[in-house]
C-alpha cells in the first residue's frame, strides 16, 4: 500500500508528505528570511523560549543542542505565564506559527510588562501585530503550513537570533551539514522510494496498530517527544515517549510483566553514534527486556557528525514515519480538528 502513490494521495489529501519532503529547502528559505535580522541583548543571564506544541519543540531542540555549549541556561516555557525568575536579564524568544496561540500571547504580554528583551517569530496573527505596535523585533515566516510542518521556520531563525546576540558563534558549517544530511534522509524516505529501501515505511508497517513508545537519550529527548507528537497529530494515534537514563529508574519495571499491552507495543530506540558506553549498555538492557515482554523493538540511528545534524536526522525519519502511519490508518495527516475545536471554544470565552 505504501508503494502505491495513488493510494497515498487518496488519504494524504492536503499533501503533508510533499510538504515534509521540502524540509531541506525550508531550512534554506528560513535562513534567507532572517538574514538581516537586527536584535540586541544587553547583559543576559538566561534564555527563555516560549511557545506551544509544534512551535515549542524548536525550543526543546535548541535547549538540548546548547546543553554543553551555552554558558547560561536555556529554558522552554509552555504556559500562559512566565517563571518568577524571568526579568530584564532574561532574553526571550516567542514562537507561535499562527501568532494567535493564547498561552504564547499571554506570556509575551507578561514579558513586555517585565521589560524582558524579546524577539517574536510567527507567520502573522496577533503576535506580529502586537510586536509591531510595541517595537519588538518580529520575524515573519511564510504562512500556509501546519505549525508542525514549519519547524525549520521556527528553529533556524531562533538559532540565528542566538548567534546574533552572541550566545553561540557562527554555526553556518553545522547548518550546512544538517541540510545535506536531511537531503539524504529525504531521498531514502520519500514516498517515491520503495519499501525495500525506505526505513520510514518499514517502521510504519511494523508499528501499525501497536502502542508506540519512543526512547531518546539526552540531546534526543526532544526528538523522542517530537516523534510522539507527530504520531499524535499526523497519524491520529496515541503514543508515549520516555527519556534515557531516567526511564531506567521506573519505566523498565512496567516491562517486567509481559501482558497483552506489552505484546502489542513497538519500542523505538533513538540511537546515536556518540553515545557513551554506559548509555549503550542501558539501551542494550532495555532492548532485552522489551523483547522479553513481547514488544517489537526498532532502532533508528542518527546520521551526520555535528549534533544539530544528528538531532534533525532522527527527527526527520520520525516525521516520515508519522505520515506513513496516517496512510496505513486511512487518515489525512494534515487536519487536527480536535485542536482547532478546542482553540475555537476557548476563543469564545
Ligand atoms: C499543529 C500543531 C500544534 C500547534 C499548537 C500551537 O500543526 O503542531 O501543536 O503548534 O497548537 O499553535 P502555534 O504553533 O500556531 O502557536
Amino acid at each position: 500500500m505504501l508503494d502505491n502513490l495513488e493510494y497515498i494521495s487518496r488519504f494524504d489529501r492536503s499533501g503533508m508528505l510533499d510538504t515534509i519532503s521540502k524540509l531541506p529547502e525550508q531550512i534554506e528559505q528560513a535562513l534567507e528570511i532572517c538574514r538581516d535580522i537586527e536584535v540586541e541583548a544587553g547583559e543576559i543571564e538566561n534564555i527563555l523560549i516560549s511557545g506551544m506544541g509544534g512551535s515549542a519543540i524548536s525550543g526543546d531542540i535548541i535547549r538540548e543542542w546548547l546543553r554543553d555549549r551555552a554558558d547560561i541556561p536555556v529554558h522552554v516555557n509552555r504556559d500562559y505565564n512566565l517563571p518568577k525568575w524571568a526579568d530584564e536579564k532574561t532574553f526571550a524568544i516567542f514562537l507561535s506559527y499562527s501568532g494567535n496561540t493564547e498561552e504564547t500571547l499571554y506570556s509575551f504580554r507578561e514579558a513586555l510588562k517585565r521589560n524582558i528583551p524579546s524577539v517574536a517569530i510567527s507567520s502573522g496573527g496577533k503576535l506580529e501585530e502586537e510586536s509591531r505596535e510595541k517595537n519588538i523585533p518580529h520575524i515573519k515566516i511564510p504562512s500556509g503550513y501546519q505549525p508542525r510542518a514549519a519547524t525549520p521556520f521556527l528553529l533556524f531563525p531562533s538559532i540565528k537570533v542566538l548567534e546574533k546576540i552572541e550566545l553561540i558563534s557562527n554555526v553556518d558549517g553545522e547548518i550546512s551539514e544538517t541540510i545535506d544530511v536531511c537531503r539524504g534522509i529525504r531521498d531514502e524516505n520519500r514516498k517515491e522510494t520503495p519499501s525495500e529501501s525506505n526505513q520510514a515505511k518499514n517502521i510504519a508497517l511494523k508499528s501499525k496498530d501497536t502502542l508506540i513508545h519512543i526512547y531518546g537519550w539526552r540531546y534526543f529527548i526532544p526528538i523522542a517527544k517530537r516523534w510522539r507528537t507527530q504520531i499524535n497529530e499526523n497519524s491520529k494515534m496515541i503514543a508515549r515517549y520516555d527519556e534515557v537514563p531516567e526511564c531506567n529508574h521506573n519505566d523498565i519495571v512496567g516491562w517486567s510483566r509481559r501482558c497483552e499491552l506489552t505484546e502489542k507495543s513497538t519500542c523505538i530506540l533513538l540511537r546515536d553514534s556518540h553515545e557513551p558506553v554506559r548509555i549503550k549498555e542501558r539501551y542494550n538492557f532495555m532492548k532485552e527486556i522489551f523483547e522479553s515482554a513481547g514488544a517489537t523493538v526498532v532502532e533508528v540511528n542518527s546520521k551526520g557528525e555535528n549534533l544539530l545534524a544528528r538531532q534533525l536526522s532522527l527527527m526527520y525519519v520520525g516525521d516520515f514515519v508519522s505520515c506513513y502511519l496516517a496512510i496505513l490508518n486511512e487518515e489525512d495527516p494534515t487536519p487536527v480538528d480536535v485542536i482547532s475545536k478546542l482553540k475555537q471554544k476557548l476563543a469564545s470565552i
